[in-house]
């Protein structure tokens, strides 16, 4: 059965009907701001109740809660803040208490704001809480650090889903869940990700498929930085990759659109918890999960999980260790499952992985499969990547 919603219900801000017809008739009187394809991500997900238990875009006191607890209130852990934030000059000219029409990057009418607060946030501790560093290296901080210094807070009315390539994966949490219960899944493990599926990936879903009904392959499909694979060479990977080495009946391929924040340990607790709202009961967090650089340790994101009690997490975290394919035991493994040192492992860095595609090699069958491998490899040498 699917998990229980967070907050115990999942949200809908979408408007149909009349009510969309009156909404759109009404924006056109409202005073109206756009915003990038960032915030309008963040709209999409709260219409679709991605975000349950939000309604909108967090206030001061919700916003303080969240950096200062972790939780919305308590019982209801939250991690990351979603906030409007805009430029001083766009924020002077609305009034609280006046609604906003929000024009998304495809220059469209996404939403209507009920404005209930403005307020100035501390950008360097934000971040600082968030990311866990304020250096404008990191790509969090420096979306962060770019944005409007106004928050713009109050609930949404959703005017349009936000189309995106690949839509017949875009599932949302509430087609997931009645897909789940379609296939009798009980126990369903999702599996995040904004890479390709290597061999390490495909051990960590399998191991989890072994104790659940069904895997959810859901990669990240928001706004992300700008060297990692673009989404449309993803999709075409995971497809190979199903059909090559997966059992079709308990696994579905479905895609998330959700910004990366690249922020690690808090990112992973955010990530468990969007899951939940799909209707999984499970959720697998391996090495670095949602980092970046050297920014955070290596199983920090399984370390917080320890400061929730799971009950509240209502999602079943799947802890995993580096895995490699080890030479001793002809395997996939980790540290835990095989003997040996580090020459058994196969290992490749991320620059000399992309090297290779670059120049039309192939990674060793232990790294990736040939079917993924072909595909990077197009990729990579018709961008030259
Ligand atoms: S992430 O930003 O989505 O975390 P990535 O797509 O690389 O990046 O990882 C997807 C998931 O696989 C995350 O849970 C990550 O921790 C895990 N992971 C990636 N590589 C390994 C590995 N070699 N061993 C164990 N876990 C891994």
């Amino acid at each position: 059965m699917p998990s229980v919603p967070h907050g115990g219900a999942l949200v809908n801000r979408l408007l149909t009907g009349t009510a969309l017809e009156n909404a759109q008739k009404q924006a056109a009187e409202l005073p109206r701001i756009t915003v990038d394809g960032y915030a309008a991500f963040d709209i999409d997900g709260i219409a679709k109740g991605l975000f349950s238990p939000l309604t909108g875009f967090m206030n001061e006191e919700q916003t303080r809660s969240v950096l200062d607890t972790m939780h919305l209130k308590p019982g209801i852990p939250w991690t990351i803040p979603i906030l409007l934030p805009v430029a001083k000059a766009d924020a002077d000219k609305l009034e609280v208490g006046t609604p906003v029409a929000i024009e998304d990057d495809q220059g469209e009418l996404a939403a209507i704001l009920h404005l209930t607060e403005k307020f100035t946030p501390d950008k360097e501790e934000l971040c600082q809480q968030v990311y866990g560093t304020t250096d404008t290296a990191h790509p969090g901080v420096a979306y962060t650090m770019g944005t409007g210094d106004i928050c713009l807070a109050g609930d949404l009315d959703v005017l349009k889903t936000r189309k995106i390539e690949f839509e017949e994966f875009n599932l949302p949490p509430a087609q997931t869940r009645a897909a789940f219960e379609e296939k009798g899944w009980k126990r369903i493990v999702a599996f995040q990700t904004r890479n390709p599926i290597h061999r390490a990936h495909e051990y960590l879903t399998k191991c989890a498929l072994e104790m659940c009904d069904g895997l959810l392959i859901h990669p990240l499909m928001g706004t992300t930085k700008s060297d990692d694979i673009p989404g449309d060479v993803r999709m075409r990977c995971y497809q190979a990759l199903i059909d090559n080495y997966y059992p079709k009946d308990h696994v579905m391929l479905s895609l998330m659109p959700v910004n990366m924040r690249y922020a690690g340990p808090k990112e992973a607790i955010m990530h468990a918890i969007i899951r939940k709202n799909y209707g999984c009961t499970h959720f697998i967090v391996g090495r670095d999960h949602a980092g970046v650089g050297d920014y955070y340790g290596t199983y920090d994101a399984h370390y917080i999980f320890d400061q929730f009690d799971l009950s509240e997490i209502g999602i079943i975290p799947l802890l995993f260790d580096h895995s490699f394919y080890s030479k001793r035991t002809h395997s996939m493994a980790s540290k835990k499952t095989c003997p040996g040192t580090a020459e058994d492992h196969v290992f490749l860095s991320g620059t000399k992985v992309r090297e290779m595609l670059r120049n039309g090699e192939m990674p060793p069958e232990e790294f990736t499969r040939p079917e993924v491998a072909r595909i990077l490899i197009e990729w990579a040498q018709s961008t030259n990547q």
